[in-house]
């Protein structure tokens, strides 16, 4: 028996990329998903391919407070429960902070944060107001531990979802909801175009001390234990899947030898 046989997970966000293959491992583990996503056409298939009473898409705009209460409402309506969220949703304005447009400087925070919070909002209400325990995992970064330099709004937007995370985590203990955050480390998915370049890929696995770039599957695994049962006493803190690069800064000080 899976680990979320009978639970139900919106994975806002879920349409591809890290969210996908989180939605598609917890329907393979016995639960159902609801994809929510602003990409109608990638987030249908997939519903698709997970299976009609595994999967269903529904259009979500993490931005619209509303459209976030619309997810929640359909998943519950459709499969009689919401036990599990996971917020992946985000849009990137890469560029020196000097010259950032407002509008990019806003997409990033809408999407990104207030996006998150409006989701987590609309979840954790209708979590209490049925007096139901649940999990929540939102998508932080390597990015929000350290300063990612050319992406400054993604940075500030990443740290800010580990403590609202944590913000979450300690309102709600009491509710037995928990919220912890995810931080990975760069992973190829449709988000980071770049490493299909394989000068980058190579150079950014050697900068990994694992020694290779992440995949969805080693992020995926992450979030499900942090949703399972097996994570009870885990709440309001984040957990680092990056193959030891966020704290590796030592490593590439002139002096030191490394492999
Ligand atoms: N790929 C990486 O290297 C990496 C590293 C660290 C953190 N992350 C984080 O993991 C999460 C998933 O990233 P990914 O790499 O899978 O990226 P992705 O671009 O493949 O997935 C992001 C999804 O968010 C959706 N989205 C964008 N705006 C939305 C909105 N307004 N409402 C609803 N959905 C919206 C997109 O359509 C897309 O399906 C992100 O939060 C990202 O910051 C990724």
């Amino acid at each position: 028996m899976g680990r979320f046989e009978g639970k139900v997970c919106i994975v806002a966000g879920g349409a591809r990329g890290i969210g996908g293959k989180t939605a598609e491992f917890y329907a393979a583990e016995g639960g159902r998903v609801l994809i929510g996503d602003v990409l109608e056409k990638e987030g249908r298939e997939l519903a698709a391919r997970l299976g009609a009473g595994k999967a269903l898409f529904q259009r979500l705009d993490v931005t619209d407070p509303a459209s976030c209460r619309a997810a929640v409402e359909r998943a519950a309506g459709e499969f009689g429960a919401a036990d599990h969220l996971v917020n992946c949703a985000i849009r990137m304005a890469p560029g020196p902070l000097v010259d950032l447009a407002p509008e990019g400087w806003r997409l990033v925070v809408e999407v990104g944060l207030h996006g998150t919070f409006f989701m987590c909002q609309a979840f954790g209400r209708w979590l209490i107001a049925q007096g139901r325990p649940g999990a929540i995992v939102n998508l932080s970064s390597s990015a929000g531990l350290a300063p990612y330099t050319l992406v400054g709004a993604y940075s500030t937007v990443k740290a800010g979802i580990i403590m609202l995370s944590q913000q979450l985590g300690l309102e709600w203990a009491r509710k037995r909801i928990r919220v912890n955050a995810v931080c990975p480390g760069h992973t190829e998915t449709p988000l980071t175009a770049y490493l299909r370049d394989p000068e980058i890929k190579r150079g950014r696995a050697e900068v990994t001390p694992w020694g290779r770039v992440g995949q969805p599957e080693d992020i995926a695994h992450g979030i499900l234990y942090l949703l399972s049962d097996q994570a009870d006493y885990v709440t309001a803190t984040w957990l680092a899947i990056d193959g030891g690069l966020t704290p590796s800064i030592f490593n590439h000080m002139p002096g030191r030898k490394w492999d």
